[in-house]
């Protein structure tokens, strides 16, 4: 894990680089909560069953988003600036065409949870290819992005209220002053909308997972949970 590149920037503040590594962490973490999900349905406890496919659903929106802002927005931009990207880019807009399909037998798998073999399997396939496809982002590409620091004010109400959820979702796990650097890049309507979602947030983790508990990252990569 040597070459996992930091959240914030050398100079210590946070950037459009370390947004996009918040949700790289996100879907880490949120694939090895669905691991141990599973394995606790498995054993029998079906407390959750509903639940964890709610979250499923959120999973599955929340990845697809994330490779169609990609596709759309910032690799775009990317190649705009830095042509000798455009092989690299290539390559993962087709990991994102191999994932998403992945995901809508997720879907089928999640639905019925009286046997978890399925699912599981999505879950392992998922986390084997975004291994490859997060670490070439993070080494290739995240570079091009320390020096963005302009977050989009968003459109409309319903916006600022989806990227306060988005926020506070990958903000999860996150080291506190990590999270501060991120809020100092916001724009204010937003940065005060995400407190209040990250409550909500909580009560979500406690009712999907059982637990709110995390551990502390300041990398892309989920800190275990300490037992
Ligand atoms: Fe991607
Ligand atoms: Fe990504």
């Amino acid at each position: 894990m040597s070459n996992v590149p930091n959240l914030l920037n050398d100079d210590g503040t946070a950037s459009i680089a370390t947004a996009l590594m918040m949700s790289h962490h996100g879907f880490r973490r949120d694939l090895a909560r669905f691991a141990r999900a599973l394995d606790t349905i498995a054993n029998g406890d079906e407390a959750r069953v509903g639940a964890v496919r709610e979250e499923w659903q959120r999973f599955h929106m929340g990845l697809h988003g994330h490779h169609e802002a990609e596709d759309n927005g910032v690799f775009p931009s990317i190649v705009g600036q830095h042509e000798s990207a455009r092989a690299t880019i290539e390559g993962l807009s087709a990991d994102h065409r191999r994932i998403d399909p992945l995901l809508e037998r997720g879907d089928a798998a999640f639905a019925d949870l009286s046997t978890t073999d399925a699912a599981l399997a999505i879950v392992r396939e998922l986390q084997d290819l975004l291994a490859e496809h997060l670490a070439i982002e993070e080494r290739e590409l995240i570079p091009f992005l320390r020096d963005a620091k302009a977050f989009p004010p968003p459109p409309n109400d319903e916006a600022l209220a989806l990227y306060a959820q988005g926020f506070a979702w990958s903000m999860h796990g996150i080291a506190p002053d990590i999270v501060e650097q991120v809020y100092a890049m916001l724009p204010e309507e937003l940065r005060a909308r995400i407190p209040a979602a990250r409550a909500a947030f909580e009560e979500r983790c406690e009712r999907v997972w059982g637990s709110t508990k995390t551990g502390t990252t300041r990398t892309p990569i989920p800190a275990p949970l300490g037992g």
